[in-house]
């Protein structure tokens, strides 16, 4: 005889990622209208990736607050002579707490290998960074059904070079690369088979790290789609770009963590 009961969900992520936007006087209304929509949402963890020179804003802004900021990239090594990179050490002077890591917007534009990835992954967790590593495949990749190889293919190029265990309290984002920025979000059937396979593949090289990663939906996130994503228990979270400069989108994305799931 099978029974059904309603649980409390434990709280998800909502990462947003500005990406290149902003300024001074933006941010500042944008975080203002954040914290004061937050306030009555308990369920949601929240972390804002803002572009470099504003994160001494984001220790003034939020400092204290429930509301924890990060970068949008890292460089591979400690420090020397890398112009126009920016260190793991450099993001912690200003109080970041994650940091995106191969998001397809980069990993495309400067042709960045998944070794490359890997290393920027370690450099953040070396520092104490929770690094969010982002995964996903072309729409060509789909349509010839080897998505599953291409994301498998990024995570592996960790566990090789680091083991299973670089993946412990970390953070994977889902992001088909098909659905980022286009309005065509992934299904939750789709993501949620991602999802699964990503923490199996972890799982395998990994039992402990596995339980402890953290894994999120990413690509054309809105208030209408999120109420579906959010409620699938194998999705921890989601990585939000467009929708987070918009503060009313972004805390109805909030919302729309369940406070309980039917099991
Ligand atoms: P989007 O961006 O929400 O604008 O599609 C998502 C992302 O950066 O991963």
């Amino acid at each position: 005889m099978s029974s059904t009961s309603i649980v409390s969900s434990p709280p998800k992520l909502v990462v947003a990622n500005w990406k290149m936007h902003g300024s001074l006087l933006r941010n500042q209304q944008l975080i203002e209208a954040y914290l004061q929509g937050l306030r009555s949402i308990t369920r949601a963890e929240v972390v804002v990736c803002v572009p470099y020179p504003y994160l001494a804003q984001m220790t003034d802004l939020l400092s204290g607050t429930s509301v924890a900021w990060g970068a949008q990239n890292v460089a591979k090594y400690e420090e020397g002579a890398y112009t126009g990179e920016v260190g793991a050490q450099m993001l912690k002077d200003f109080g970041a707490t994650h940091v995106i890591i191969g998001h397809s917007e980069r990993s495309t534009a400067y042709c960045e290998s998944d070794e490359n990835i890997a290393e920027k992954f370690m450099m953040a967790k070396r520092y104490g960074l929770t690094p969010i590593l982002c995964v996903g495949e072309t729409l060509l990749e789909r349509e010839a059904g080897v998505m599953e190889r291409v994301v498998g293919k990024q995570l592996e190029t960790i566990i090789r070079l680091f083991g299973g265990e670089a993946f412990a309290n970390t953070i994977v984002s889902y992001e088909p690369i098909w659905a980022i920025g286009t309005g065509l979000a992934a299904s939750s059937e789709q993501a949620v088979a991602m999802h699964e396979f990503i923490r199996h593949t972890v799982a395998t090289a990994d039992k402990t790290a596995a339980g402890t990663v953290k894994i999120l939906y990413g690509g054309s996130v809105n208030p209408q789609n999120a109420v579906q994503l959010l409620n699938q228990k194998e999705i921890d979270g989601a990585l939000v770009g467009r929708c987070s400069l918009d503060a009313e989108q972004f805390i109805k994305i909030c919302q729309a963590v369940p406070e309980n799931s039917v099991i």
